[in-house]
């Protein structure tokens, strides 16, 4: 492994490294793609701006949705890919749902063969545990704590493979040769020194965009970066406009509001309740998913015991559901002292069942808010939580419209359509991070000899963008653009939109944008965290300008995207995405519609007409 000594070619101060892949992101997918481009013959490195393992993945707490049949033989793919669809209301590129619904389960035997130590049902087969918009219980996991054990796997196998792992590194341009990709520039973010890496594919695997939002269960590495990189080199991004805010987010203390709390918690039986005590989702099911959810308690009470009669309770509605419920109790001044909901799992399960299914869940909240949640409610609210907008990829090569350019997992677009089942994230990752590492192998491979080229002014280039925000006298501190950006995310382009909301945002996002070509940095490049924001900050205004003026030209509410001045579901916006390109002259946003992907016959039967959610309201 290379950890972060400065090797290779000093010349100029910079290293240069060749290799078949490079993948950028070290979480779940890109760590699956490594290891598969490395199984195909490739020379891989993986660069990552944290440490390896340091992902949003472990963030999925719950488990991996993958129809494995182990606690309900009628499960199948089929069922978990209408599922899917149905969840995205159905603007999901169809394809890639196949794929996901078809592959999960090998993926998830092959993590058990490498070490993954899941949680087992009575008879000895890997436990699969419900989750909201999975008609049946599907997610393989390991208590709470999935995503962790995922990525323990998977970083285990890296290092045992003895693939190349470039840690603090963070990757700012992609080079091209021609149409071509042909390496990428980063810098070590402990000495500030640079990189070149020499390679005809980059995999791109950089997680979401949670850090333009103030509230979010995101960490401080996801500022899009693989989607600005994609876009800076002429990529296209789809479905930008649906952000998932999870139900579920702490509230209180401060310092940890918007940390996950896991679905799992309703899966296994907990219930939402508000400042009146009352059950009050049976109050929010919508039209579209009336016919399989209990509507009485008793009904909703008799499925967490006694699985047989099939109407789920309606906490596990799909999260957009249940989000824009709590959101509107809260609205309505019917939540707790911190402005959240309550969450109760302690008047229904004993402690013991509780520190067992939910250990993480038990100490987060012991240590951070004093609550024991085997004896009180948790305090909750929606937290920003996943983008299901990415690049726009190849379904089943994972490939951009860029030759040679690949996105996987969160940073990819069109497998979740406008809103993402819980759980399909970790099978996501899993099945399209393996065929991406896969399909760059063979493409790399086909080249031969005739590789892409960086060119050196590409690469001046390259260090004089990093370089810029020394150069600025007396500009502003990237912190305070960050804070404001975030606010101003959060505000007015949050769970719900407004047409003149979305507008004021596009003219904060155009003044914020102003503020940064004059930000500057203080100091020197050895470990400059105000330096390292200031380039994180480009991408995050891409990514808010290009989310921003998806959710204002899409006039219907689907998913996650909730519109006040839109309420329905438009059935002719079920017939397209939103693609979002840079302007020409790299300074904003395009916008252009384009239709869905035609699902073939085979498929469409599992959706019978009136059952589309067209007809439904959202
Ligand atoms: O709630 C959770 O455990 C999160 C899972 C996911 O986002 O897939």
């Amino acid at each position: 492994m290379t950890g972060n000594a400065l090797d290779g070619d000093a010349a100029g101060g910079m290293e240069r490294h060749t290799y078949d892949v490079v993948v950028v992101g070290a979480g779940g997918a890109g760590l699956r793609a490594a290891i598969a481009a490395h199984d195909a013959g490739a020379k891989v490195a993986v660069v990552c701006k944290s440490l390896l393992g340091k992902a949003h993945t472990v963030m999925a707490e719950g488990g991996i949705a993958a129809a494995m049949g182990n606690r309900w033989p009628e499960d199948n793919w089929e069922v978990h890919f209408r599922d899917t669809m149905r969840g995205g209301k159905m603007l999901n590129n169809w394809r890639m749902a196949q794929l996901h619904a078809q592959e999960a389960p090998e993926r998830v035997m092959e993590l058990e063969d490498w070490g993954a130590l899941f949680d087992r049902t009575d008879d000895g087969l890997i436990s699969q545990r419900d989750f909201g918009g999975h008609k049946y219980a599907r997610l393989a996991h390991v208590g709470d704590r999935t995503g962790l054990e995922m990525i323990r796997t998977l970083q285990q196998r890296t290092v045992e493979l003895g693939i190349d792992v470039f840690m603090e590194c963070t990757v700012t341009d992609l080079f091209k040769d021609g149409d071509a990709i042909a390496g990428c520039f980063a810098y070590w973010r402990e000495s500030g020194r640079f990189i070149v890496f020499d390679a005809p594919t980059v995999i791109l695997a950089t997680g979401g965009i949670g850090k333009s939002f103030k509230v979010t269960s995101n960490s401080w590495e996801y500022t899009g970066d693989g989607h600005a990189l994609a876009m800076r080199a002429g990529a296209s991004l789809i479905n930008m406009e649906f952000i998932q805010f999870h139900p579920t987010g702490m509230v209180w203390p401060p310092s940890v509001k918007g940390l996950l709390v896991t679905e799992s918690v309703r899966g296994d039986g907990g219930i939402l309740k508000n400042s009146e005590g009352k059950r009050f989702m049976f109050d929010y099911i919508p039209d579209f998913f009336k016919a399989e959810t209990a509507d009485t308690v008793e009904e909703a009470d008799a499925w967490y015991e006694d699985k047989k009669n099939n109407r789920r309770p309606p906490e596990l509605l799909p999260r957009d559901e249940v989000a824009r419920a709590i959101n509107s109790e809260i609205k309505a001044g019917r939540g707790t002292p911190h402005g959240g909901i309550y969450l109760d799992i302690a008047s229904r399960r004993t402690p013991e069942f509780i520190k067992k299914r939910l250990p993480s869940m038990y100490h987060q909240f012991k240590e951070l808010a004093d609550v024991d949640i085997t004896s009180e409610p948790m305090e909750i609210g929606p937290t920003c939580h996943y983008v299901m907008g990415g690049v726009e990829v190849n379904a089943d090569t994972q490939e951009s419209s860029v030759t040679g350019l690949y996105a996987v997992g969160e940073c990819s677009g069109g497998m979740h359509g406008s809103n993402r089942l819980g759980g399909n994230s970790l099978g996501d990752l899993l099945v399209f991070g393996k065929r991406a590492g896969d399909a760059a192998t063979a493409y790399a491979n086909g080249l031969g000899a005739n590789r892409p080229k960086v060119s050196d002014a590409d690469v001046a280039a390259a260090q004089a963008s990093a370089l810029a925000p020394f150069e600025v006298e007396g500009g502003e501190n990237p912190y305070s653009i960050q804070t404001d950006l975030q606010q101003s995310m959060n505000d007015l382009v949050g769970i719900i939109r407004d047409g003149s909301e979305l507008e004021q945002s596009l003219v904060a996002i155009e003044g914020f944008k102003e503020r940064a070509k004059t930000m500057k940095v203080e100091g020197h490049r050895q470990y400059n965290p105000g330096w390292h924001l200031a380039i994180d900050l480009r991408n995050m205004l891409i990514v808010s300008e290009s989310i921003a003026k998806a959710a204002l030209a899409r006039q219907e509410s689907r998913g996650g995207h909730t519109r006040n001045d839109y309420p329905k579901t438009d059935p002719v916006w079920g017939t397209k995405n939103l693609v979002v390109t840079l302007n020409a002259a790299g300074t904003g946003v395009d916008l252009a519609e384009k239709p869905l992907p035609v699902m073939p016959e085979e498929l469409t039967k599992y959706f019978d007409a009136a059952a589309k959610p067209e007809e439904g309201k959202n």
